[in-house]
């Protein structure tokens, strides 16, 4: 499949005005996603649990114009965002090839996070899908007979990537792969699939508590981040790493290999580090209280045989992973001994999550 299956015929309806809204999860990738090529275009596979509690909403307006350009304007939470307004036109004129309606609109695009702006946790992955799901919505209304379920989900998964690649893992639940992989049928650079193997009863509402570390501006873009991965010198590497442990997750998936799934997802996060530690130039994006966290998950998981572990993001964040049958147990170890390394005590508790909803 290519890119030009996703170039619309002509459209066959007009429509003056309207409204649409989605509301889309954050998703957290347990391969992770590191280095692009082309546009947008993963240099590895990578899978990710989607998010139930982090969402982004997104309510498009449309109004038919006769003027030429693009013509549209961001609000967050009911103000005014100009600072948005550069990446939205750049998202604007990548797809504008397969949303040919889009010069034809003036928008008001209004978005509201479930998580605070400044928490340090991306929105550009529930932001990027939300936005995706309501063009498709105003496209299906443009196409006589309408677009399939399937065929909907996947071209707003395909325009999500051109937004922000992870964000294409964010439309569906509860496992999303992007990136081709030979032992993943029907995987794509393209856009994200189902997981399509068996998932074991340990991985169902998997547990997924956010400890906030450090909620500033990222101290690296992912534009940056990624771009750190040419010319780097264990990116060949890293790249067949990433591979290696998706093809290593699927019988960890079926069996329900809890400490299995341990070893491979932190590995997985101390290898995205280490790629930044380096990279030229250097980013340390942990910060001591992100250690301090390790040592005492693995601290307690050494003492009472928890199956929790940790993940992190291109920050100081950790993401706490654990099955639901130790949600109690696990609940109150990160009250009692983790919540004093959060920036004011703050944490998000959060689970496996079954996709984007249409509001
Ligand atoms: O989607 P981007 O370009 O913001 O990159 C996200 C990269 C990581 O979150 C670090 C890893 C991943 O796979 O989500």
């Amino acid at each position: 499949m290519n890119e030009a299956v996703f170039i619309p015929d002509s459209y066959t309806k007009t429509l003056e005005n309207g409204q649409v809204s989605w509301q889309s999860p954050s998703n957290i990738a347990l391969v992770k996603y590191w280095g692009k090529y082309g546009e947008q275009l993963p240099k590895n596979a990578s899978i990710s649990f989607t998010l139930q509690n982090c969402n982004t909403k997104t309510s498009l307006s449309f109004n038919v114009k006769d003027s030429d350009g693009f013509d549209f304007e961001v609000y967050l939470d009911g103000k005014r965002e100009i600072g948005f307004e550069p990446k939205i036109l750049k998202f604007f004129e990548r797809v504008e090839m397969y949303l040919p309606f889009l010069k034809s609109y003036k928008f008001k695009i209004e978005t509201s996070n479930s998580f605070p702006h400044s928490s340090g946790i991306a929105s550009s992955a529930s932001g990027m899908s939300a936005l995706a799901l309501c063009l498709m919505s105003i496209e299906r209304k443009l196409v006589d007979g309408g677009i399939s379920d399937e065929n909907f989900n996947q071209k707003a998964s395909f325009l999500a990537r051109l937004g922000s690649g992870s964000a294409c893992r964010s439309i569906d639940g509860d496992l999303i792969v992007w990136g081709e992989h030979s032992d993943i049928e029907g995987s794509s650079n393209l856009f994200g699939t189902k997981y399509p193997h068996l998932v074991h009863e340990n991985f169902k509402n998997f547990q997924d508590t956010i400890l906030l570390v450090d909620k500033g501006e990222k101290q690296v873009s992912s534009t940056v981040g990624h771009n750190l991965m040419y010319n780097h010198p264990f990116a060949e590497t890293r790249f067949r790493q990433a591979e290696e442990n998706l093809s290593k997750l699927i019988p960890v998936f079926e069996s329900g290999d809890l400490s299995a799934f341990i070893e491979i997802v932190e590995s997985e996060a101390l290898s995205l580090h280490a790629m930044m530690l380096t990279s030229l130039p250097y980013f340390v994006l942990m910060k001591p209280n992100t250690l301090e966290i390790i040592n005492k998950i693995w601290a307690f998981r050494a003492k009472s045989g928890s199956k929790i572990c940790f993940t992190l993001d291109a920050g100081a964040n950790v993401h706490v992973l654990f099955p639901e049958v130790e949600k109690e147990m696990v609940s109150e170890f990160i009250k009692r001994e983790l919540a004093e390394f959060c920036k004011n005590g703050e944490f998000i508790e959060d689970q496996v999550g079954f996709g984007a909803k249409k509001i």
